[in-house]
C-alpha cells in the first residue's frame, strides 16, 4: 500500500516505475540528449490514422512538412492557394508540443506547367509573392525553412552543375540569394536552410555535387546572405561507395563557417540489400548506424529528421511500385515497420546518439 505522504512526495512514483521513470526511450530522448533534435517529415498519412499520429507524438520533437509547403501543393493553379494541409502540421505541431521545419519553399523541380508557361518577368513576380505569402503566414511559428532545395543537378547539363526548372531558367543562379534575402526579411526567426541531396556519397553524384555546394555556400557568405544552416538530405544509397573521413570533413568545414548542419532526409534505400527481411533489416541498420556514428561526430550536426517515420509511407514505395527500383519487393528504409513495430534501424539511430553522448562527456 503506498501512503498518502509518498504519493504527494512522487516516491510512489519512484516505487512503482524503474529507474529510468523519465519516460520511455525514444529517438527523441535519446537525441536530445545528445544536443540534438529528432524530428521526420509527416503528410496525410499522419492525419489519416491515429496510430501514425501517435508515433510521431511519441518519437519526434519535430514535424516537417513532406509535400504539403512545396509550390506545386500549395498552387496547383495561378489563382489557388491550398494551404489547409501546411496548416494542419502547424497546428498539429502546436497542440502536440513539437517544433516545425519547412520544406521547401524553392525547388526548380516539380513546378506546375502553368508556371513553366509565364515569362521571365512574371516568374520573378510570382517567386517574390510566393516567399512573401508563404513565409509570412508562418512566420514567428518555425525553427527553420529549406528555403532552397537542391539547388545543383549536373545531369540538367547546365554551366555551373545547376538544376534547370523555371526559377533557374528566368534569374539564372541569383535565385538563390534571392530567396534567402527576402525569407530572412520576411521571418527573422527562422533558421534558413540550403538543402541538398547526394552529399553524403562518394559515388560521381556524391562527389561532383559536394563542391558545388560549398562553392556557392561561399558565395552566400561572402556576400553577406542570411544563411545559417545546410540540410544534407542523407538517403542512403546501400549500393554508393563512402569516404567517412572525406565526408566528416565536409561536414565540419560549414561547422567552421559557423552553420548549422542537419541531416535532413534521412532513410535508407534497401535496394541492394538482401531479400531475406531480417537480413535485409540488419543490413540497413549496420549501415545507417556507421553513417551517423562517424557523421555525429560533428558537432556542426544539430538535427537529424527522417524522411516519414514508418516503411509503408515511405517515398520508395511509390518508387518501387512504378518498378524503378527493387525488382518489385517492398523497400524498409525507415526506422518502424509496416506495422509501426520499431526495427533494428531504430535501435542503431538510438545506439548513434547515445555514442555522440558519450563523446560529448570525454
Ligand atoms: O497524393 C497524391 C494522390 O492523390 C495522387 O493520386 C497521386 C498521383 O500521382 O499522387 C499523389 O501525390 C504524390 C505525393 O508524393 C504523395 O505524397 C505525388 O504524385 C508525388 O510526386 C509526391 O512525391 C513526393 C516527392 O518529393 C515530389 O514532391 C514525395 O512524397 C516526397 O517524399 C518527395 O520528397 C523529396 C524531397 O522533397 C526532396 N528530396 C528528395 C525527397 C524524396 O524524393
Amino acid at each position: 500500500m503506498i501512503s498518502r505522504r509518498a504519493l504527494l512526495t512522487g516516491a510512489a512514483a519512484s516505487a512503482l516505475t524503474p529507474a529510468h521513470a523519465a519516460g520511455p526511450e525514444t529517438l527523441a530522448s535519446a537525441a536530445a540528449r545528445a544536443g540534438l533534435i529528432f524530428g521526420a517529415s509527416i503528410d496525410s498519412a499522419a492525419f489519416d490514422n491515429s496510430a501514425y499520429l501517435d508515433l510521431y507524438r511519441r518519437e519526434t520533437r519535430m514535424y516537417v512538412s513532406d509535400v504539403a509547403l512545396k509550390f506545386d501543393w500549395l498552387r496547383p493553379a495561378p489563382d489557388i492557394w491550398n494551404f489547409r494541409p501546411a496548416d494542419a502540421i502547424v497546428e498539429a505541431a502546436r497542440a502536440d508540443g513539437k517544433l516545425v521545419r519547412g520544406h521547401t519553399l524553392i525547388w526548380n523541380d516539380n513546378a506546375p506547367a502553368w508556371l513553366k508557361k509565364l515569362s521571365s518577368r512574371e516568374i520573378e513576380r510570382v517567386f517574390d509573392e510566393h516567399i512573401e505569402r508563404v513565409v509570412g503566414r508562418y512566420a514567428g511559428q518555425l525553427h527553420s525553412w529549406d528555403v532552397v532545395n537542391e539547388p545543383f543537378w549536373p545531369m540538367d547539363r547546365k554551366a555551373g552543375g545547376w538544376r534547370d526548372g523555371p526559377w533557374f531558367a528566368a534569374m539564372g543562379s541569383a535565385y538563390v540569394e534571392r530567396a534567402f534575402r527576402r525569407a530572412a526579411s520576411v521571418d527573422p526567426k527562422a533558421k534558413l536552410t540550403l538543402n541538398e541531396a547526394q552529399c553524403d556519397n562518394d559515388g560521381d553524384w556524391g562527389r561532383s555535387i559536394r563542391p558545388l555546394l560549398r562553392g556557392l555556400v561561399d558565395r552566400l557568405r561572402d556576400s553577406g546572405a542570411p544563411l545559417h544552416a545546410i540540410g544534407l538530405q542523407s538517403h542512403l544509397q546501400s549500393e554508393f561507395p563512402r569516404n567517412y573521413p572525406d565526408f566528416r570533413t565536409y561536414v565540419d568545414g560549414f561547422g567552421a563557417k559557423g552553420l548549422e548542419v542537419y541531416i535532413s532526409e534521412f532513410d535508407v534505400n534497401d535496394a541492394a540489400f538482401p531479400s531475406e527481411t531480417a537480413e535485409r533489416d540488419a543490413a540497413v541498420a549496420a549501415l545507417a548506424g556507421e553513417f551517423l556514428a562517424n557523421v555525429l561526430a560533428s558537432p556542426a550536426v544539430k538535427l537529424v529528421v527522417t524522411w516519414q517515420l514508418s516503411d509503408r509511407y515511405s517515398w520508395y514505395r511509390e518508387v518501387a511500385r512504378k518498378r524503378l527500383i527493387g525488382l518489385g519487393r517492398k523497400p524498409r528504409p525507415l526506422p518502424f515497420d509496416d506495422e509501426f513495430r520499431p526495427k533494428p534501424l531504430r535501435a542503431a539511430m538510438i545506439q548513434a546518439f547515445e555514442a555522440r553522448t558519450r563523446g560529448a562527456k570525454k
